[in-house]
């Protein structure tokens, strides 16, 4: 581990579930899901600073050790501002102190010793929370990516393949945010298909409220069965959607939109995508139908919301993650459509986006 001893600044991306299936659900409450994970440039930006670098096994004491000391800023709506103090202030949902302390855990059961951990933490939150944009939970990812970039290689090897799997039990989305790269995503969240896109454009829409995910997932009544895998089909299905995703960034794909001919052919293949599509207008995110149990009343408000953006952008829209944030992909960035929707509706949070290409 080097020395460090000013501020790495770390860059939080937000992510979009390009649809998302739960193939079973566990008795132990894990799920096994399919989806198409987007980082998107929408972040937020850590300032992590460590004390004076200490040798393993010189200084420290090896029963305790001190949690970094965590504080944010956000200039966003006071709602979110407020769920995410609270997720601050309660060490049982904060997802870096959960994560750190599974790092800790898992560093000190290989090496005997206690980890480096940072003094300091402070984010600048833009992501809004909850939304089911993973800004929690690429908080933790970032963070424990960067504290293993920073271990000797044989240690690093195996901290990363164990800290994937472990991760999980802070956050379904915590591995993904270990390496943010498009990736089609299978099991309990922690394995990961990579695939290179080309730049992907759009718009996000966040409103003021969110669903709980936990009672939804109770609601979709899956058979606790597992089936863990993707069988054949779904696998193809995903790689055509890859392709669509592939030609819509290339803009090979007549971006007239919901007019465009073109578009609605092409978009066929992403619909074809996803199993079930009996209405062929949304990609699917099995959380909709499960919204419209649970919350009906914001469920209805949601759809109306899509389906103005919907009208104004076309493209390609769906919620993700268990909601109630929602986007549109318009393979390229449609002036003056962001600030029409700011008019029109006012108590959603609209912004722009393109696919986050690293930092
Ligand atoms: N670092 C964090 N940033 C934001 N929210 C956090 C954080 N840690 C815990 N939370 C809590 O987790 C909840 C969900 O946050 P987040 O993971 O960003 O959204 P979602 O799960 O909807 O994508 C928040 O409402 C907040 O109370
Ligand atoms: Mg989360």
């Amino acid at each position: 581990m080097s020395f460090q001893s000013e501020s790495i600044q770390v860059i939080c991306p937000a992510k979009l579930n390009l649809g998302l299936k739960i193939l079973s659900k566990m008795p132990e409450g894990h799920h096994y899901l399919t989806s198409i994970f987007l980082p998107i440039n929408l972040s937020d930006e850590m300032h992590v600073e460590f004390d004076e670098y200490v040798e393993p096994g010189t200084n420290q004491d090896q029963q305790s050790f001190l949690m970094p000391e965590l504080s944010f800023s956000s200039s966003l709506p006071e709602y979110f501002q407020e769920q995410i103090r609270q997720g601050f202030e309660n060490p049982q949902l904060n997802t870096i102190t959960k994560a750190l302390m599974i790092y800790t855990e898992e560093y000190r059961r290989m090496t005997n010793f206690l980890p480096q951990l940072p003094s300091k933490i402070h984010i600048i939150k833009k992501i809004p929370s909850p939304g089911g944009l993973g800004g929690g939970s690429s908080n933790a990812g970032s963070l424990i990516a960067l504290l293993l970039s920073q271990l000797e290689n044989d240690i690093q090897k195996k901290m990363i393949q164990v800290m994937r799997a472990r991760l999980l039990v802070a956050g379904a989305d915590i591995p993904f945010f270990l390496n943010p790269q498009p990736a089609l995503v299978v099991d309990k969240g922690h394995v990961l298909q990579y695939f290179k896109l080309p730049v992907i454009h759009g718009i996000i829409g966040i409103p003021p409220f969110g669903f709980s995910t936990s009672t939804m997932f109770k609601s979709l009544k899956k058979d606790l069965q597992p089936e863990k895998k993707m069988n054949d089909a779904q696998s193809h299905a995903f790689a055509e959607a890859a392709g669509f995703l592939k030609k819509l960034g290339a803009q090979q794909i007549n971006n007239s939109l919901t007019t465009g001919s073109d578009y609605q052919s092409e978009r066929q293949l992403w619909y074809r995508a996803w199993e079930n599509d009996s209405q062929g207008t949304l990609p699917i995110n099995e959380f909709v139908d499960a919204a419209k149990k649970v919350h009906p009343a914001e469920a209805d408000r949601l759809l109306g919301y899509m389906s103005v953006l919907e009208r104004e952008a076309g493209g390609l829209v769906g919620m993700t993650g268990s909601g109630a944030s929602f986007f549109a992909l318009t393979g390229t960035q449609l002036s003056g459509v962001v600030e029409r929707l700011r008019a029109k509706i006012t108590d959603v949070l609209w912004f722009p986006f393109t696919s986050y290409n690293g930092p």
